[in-house]
């Protein structure tokens, strides 16, 4: 069974997404351990539910970010981890964690990327008047949201609320992600046979 890890900073629905297809078979591999970086964020509780590993830590009891990812390719690598997929993970990732799984590591993001990276898509697409709105999964490299994409989502909406943008953009958001990981992992199967 392949594992794969999923990183979280906040409320983790993807987690939770992804979890539940682990479990009923939707995703032929199991979410061998959870990473968050926010000691009490909800993603943690989530975890604990589905008795699923986490490594919780806080950025800020490190001497370095090489020195934390350090600790999270070490436990990678203890869980038998193939693939990393970034779920809200509010961090870039550094030299330590993406040499060790370069071409690994997958991230979701809420936009049509290219266009609107960063912290604030749903904002900045709102406040650009854009008429499509969409989510992009893609592999992660040095660049911010800025690594080979895997798959895209568009949706029309053509109001001005960003909550709902990220209501609507949500349900797409854990339909792509499961559907793409399966395909991951389909495609790494049919490259061994
Ligand atoms: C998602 O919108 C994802 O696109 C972005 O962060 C958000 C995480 O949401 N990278 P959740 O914590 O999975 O609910």
């Amino acid at each position: 069974m392949k594992k794969i890890a999923v990183f979280a900073s906040g409320t983790g629905t993807n987690f939770e997404a992804i979890a539940k297809a682990c479990e009923d078979g939707r995703i032929a591999a199991q979410v061998a351990l959870m990473v968050c970086d926010k000691p009490g964020a909800e993603v943690e509780h989530r975890a604990r539910r589905h008795g699923i590993p986490a490594f919780v830590f806080s950025p800020r009891s490190y001497a370095s970010k090489a020195d934390f990812e350090r600790e999270i390719v070490a436990r990678l690598d203890a869980a038998g981890v193939s693939l990393v997929c970034l779920a809200g993970y509010m961090r870039l990732i550094g030299p330590t964690l993406l040499d060790a799984y370069r071409g690994r590591i997958i991230n979701i993001h809420p936009s049509l990327l290219p266009a609107f990276k960063g912290a604030h898509a749903v904002e900045d697409a709102v406040a650009y008047g854009v008429k499509v709105f969409g989510i992009t999964i893609h592999y992660v490299d040095e660049t911010l949201d800025g690594g080979p994409i895997i798959a895209q989502r568009a949706f029309p909406y053509e109001g001005s609320d960003p909550a709902e943008v990220h209501r609507l953009g949500q349900i797409i958001e854990h339909q792509l992600y499961i559907e793409t990981i399966q395909k991951i992992i389909d495609e790494s199967i049919s490259k061994c046979q």
